[in-house]
């Protein structure tokens, strides 16, 4: 029904969307609210996310990562049609002045779900300690060595893991193994997904969607880079490579 409604509206809302932008001539927060209607009319008031768990909350989320997440759609990385076409016409500058914006919106997030779980205690068990620990002997590291370890994201690049719905968490490491996910090269996800099987991304995603947000829920900074074995690189978080790059190289 959202979803519907969304669609039926976006037209609409975009044309005023974008001819605000137009003439509006300040980033004042008041003018950059109106001037994202049309994206909080699916991802929620403030960008906090709708209810059903489909359109992904994007306030305080670290403004890197959000600007990454709107070159990759227009840019093909990630796909969904109605996101690609927003994003497509604007400028790099424009993306990352709304990238910023809805990064510094600090708003509560939604108490975890507290459906009961749909897996047993030893599969959660075992998604609780990939998350913190990781598995060595398969060399995936823990999901905190990058996402930090509150899992709230550390800036300037890298997401939080909690105040994720489950079906959001599973579609998009599920994408990640499809090929319908990117991220800049070398992607780092991608390498790490596939190290994982069906039944480590279902412990993972669902131990994570149940874990509380903690306060302060924003994402921390790295005081200084992970040791990353080499084939876990993140082109779209460079900083958290500890090996200094050469000097002459980009
Ligand atoms: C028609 C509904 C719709 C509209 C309008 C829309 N989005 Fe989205 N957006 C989505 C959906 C659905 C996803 C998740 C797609 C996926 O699963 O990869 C998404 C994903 C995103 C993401 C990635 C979030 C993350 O955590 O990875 C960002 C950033 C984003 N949108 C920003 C925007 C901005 C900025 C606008 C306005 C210019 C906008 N969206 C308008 C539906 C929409
Ligand atoms: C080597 C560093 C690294 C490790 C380890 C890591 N991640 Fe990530 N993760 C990233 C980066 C960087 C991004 C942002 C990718 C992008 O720019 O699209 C990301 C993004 C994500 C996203 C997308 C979040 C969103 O809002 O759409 C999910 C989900 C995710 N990681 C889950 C995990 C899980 C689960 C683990 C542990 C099994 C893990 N990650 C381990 C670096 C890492």
């Amino acid at each position: 029904m959202f979803h519907l409604l969304c669609k039926w509206a976006l037209p609409a809302l975009l044309t005023l969307c974008w001819s605000l932008g137009a003439v509006a001539a300040t980033d004042a927060p008041s003018a950059m609210a109106e001037r994202v209607r049309a994206c909080t009319s699916c991802h929620g008031e403030q960008g906090r996310a709708a209810p059903d768990g489909y359109y992904p909350r994007l306030a305080g989320k670290p403004a890197g990562y959000l600007y990454h997440q709107l070159l990759n759609f227009a840019e093909g990385r990630r796909r969904y049609g109605p996101m690609a076409q927003l994003v497509q016409p604007l400028s790099d500058d424009y993306l990352l002045r709304m990238a910023r914006y809805f990064a510094s919106l600090d708003v509560p997030y939604p108490a975890p779900s507290r459906e009961a779980p749909r897996i047993s205690r030893q599969a959660l068990e075992h998604g609780r300690q990939l998350a913190l620990y990781g598995d060595a002997a398969r060399k995936l590291p823990a999901c905190a060595t990058c996402h930090g370890t509150p899992l709230m994201g550390t800036q300037p690049n890298v997401p939080a893991l909690l105040g994720l719905p489950l079906d959001y968490l599973t579609a998009q490491l599920g994408a990640w193994q499809t090929g319908e996910r990117r991220a800049h090269a070398p992607d780092c996800m991608a390498e790490i997904v596939r190290r994982m099987n069906p039944g480590d991304i279902i412990a993972v995603a669902s131990w994570l969607s149940m874990q509380p947000v903690p306060t302060p829920s924003h994402a921390r900074t790295l005081q200084q880079g992970v040791a990353l074995d080499a084939s876990l690189r993140c082109g779209s978080a460079p900083e958290l490579d500890a090996q200094p790059q050469q000097k002459g190289q980009p």
